[in-house]
Order: C-alpha cells, then sequence, then structure tokens
C-alpha cells in the first residue's frame, strides 16, 4: 500500500509539486509591480528593490556592479543572492569556517563577516575571478592535481585563502 491510496497522505512527491508550487506563487508575488530599482544579477535575473536600498558599485573580478542593496546585507549573500556568483560559500555564516574567503584590496576577507556596503568602491576577486579553466591559478593547478578536494563544499574558500598566503610568502 502506497500513499497514493490515501490522499489525506500525501507522499514526497506530492508534497515536494505543492510545496514548490506554493514558492514559485511566493516569489511571484513578492516580484511583481513596479520595481523601479530593480537590478540585475550577474545572470540576469531582476533583483526586486528593497525600502531602504542604498546604491553601492562593486568591482568584482574587474566588473563592475552598480547595484542598490539592504544596506544590512553581507557582502557573502550579496556575491551570492544579488550577483549569482556562487561560488564563495556560506558554511557557518559567523567567521569561524573559512568557506567564504574573498580577496579586498589583495586583502583575505570573511565576506559573510563584512556588509557589502563597506567595500564600494574596492576590488574584490572571488574563485571565479582567481583563473579559468583554461588558465588556472597555481593554486588551482595544485589543488586540481593533489586531489585535495576533500568534499568539496569549502574549497573555494581554502584556495582563496591559501593563494593569498602563498603570494604573500613568496613576497617576503
Ligand atoms: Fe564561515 Fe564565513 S561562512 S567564515
Amino acid at each position: 500500500m502506497t500513499n497514493d491510496d490515501h490522499p489525506s497522505q500525501p507522499n514526497r512527491r506530492q508534497f515536494l509539486l505543492t510545496g514548490g508550487s506554493a514558492v514559485a506563487a511566493t516569489v511571484m508575488a513578492a516580484t511583481v509591480g513596479d520595481e523601479p530599482h530593480a537590478a540585475q544579477t550577474a545572470a540576469g535575473a531582476a533583483v526586486p528593490a528593497v525600502e531602504g536600498a542604498v546604491p553601492i558599485t562593486l568591482r568584482i573580478n574587474s566588473t563592475d556592479h552598480s547595484i542598490r542593496i539592504d544596506p544590512r546585507t553581507t557582502l557573502l549573500d550579496c556575491l551570492r543572492e544579488t550577483l549569482a556568483l556562487t561560488g564563495t560559500k556560506k558554511g557557518c555564516d559567523h567567521g569561524q569556517c573559512g568557506a567564504c574567503t574573498v580577496h579586498v584590496n589583495g586583502r583575505r576577507v570573511l565576506s559573510c563577516l563584512n556588509l557589502a556596503l563597506m567595500h564600494d568602491g574596492h576590488e574584490i576577486t572571488t574563485i571565479e575571478g582567481l583563473g579559468t579553466p583554461e588558465a588556472m591559478h597555481p593554486m588551482q593547478t595544485a589543488f586540481y592535481a593533489h586531489d585535495a578536494y576533500q568534499c568539496g563544499y569549502c574549497t573555494s574558500g581554502q584556495i582563496m585563502s591559501a593563494a593569498r598566503i602563498a603570494e604573500g610568502a613568496m613576497r617576503t
């Protein structure tokens, strides 16, 4: 006997379908309407305006992104949620794991502990800008060569951190 035999007990597939529809309807309701200050993500999707949003320009991976954001937005959430740069990962979200490491003006920064607003006009590098599949950063090459991924979730943070440490060590 399956849950299909008992409409009052929906199965997992029915729950996901119903839940997915509800989420889509909620997102649609939140984004429909006049959006005079809507921004765009790196993927081209519109970002709904937020009351009290402020304009900033973040220079990320040599590209300027002029957006309006809630001033309480962390750099991590801005990268991931507003600009769809999801290579930077959210682990602990309070400065302990390093999964969210990016470079700001040449220094390692935990993006979960910084407000995006603090970096208006700063030069930010994320894992997406460190190298390319055709021309990897030496640290990416080393991780690849030594199969250093472990589960892979925080690999981008490890590479961003290690890359800056190695470059610093080479300068001294
Ligand atoms: Fe863990 Fe930022 S997400 S230090």
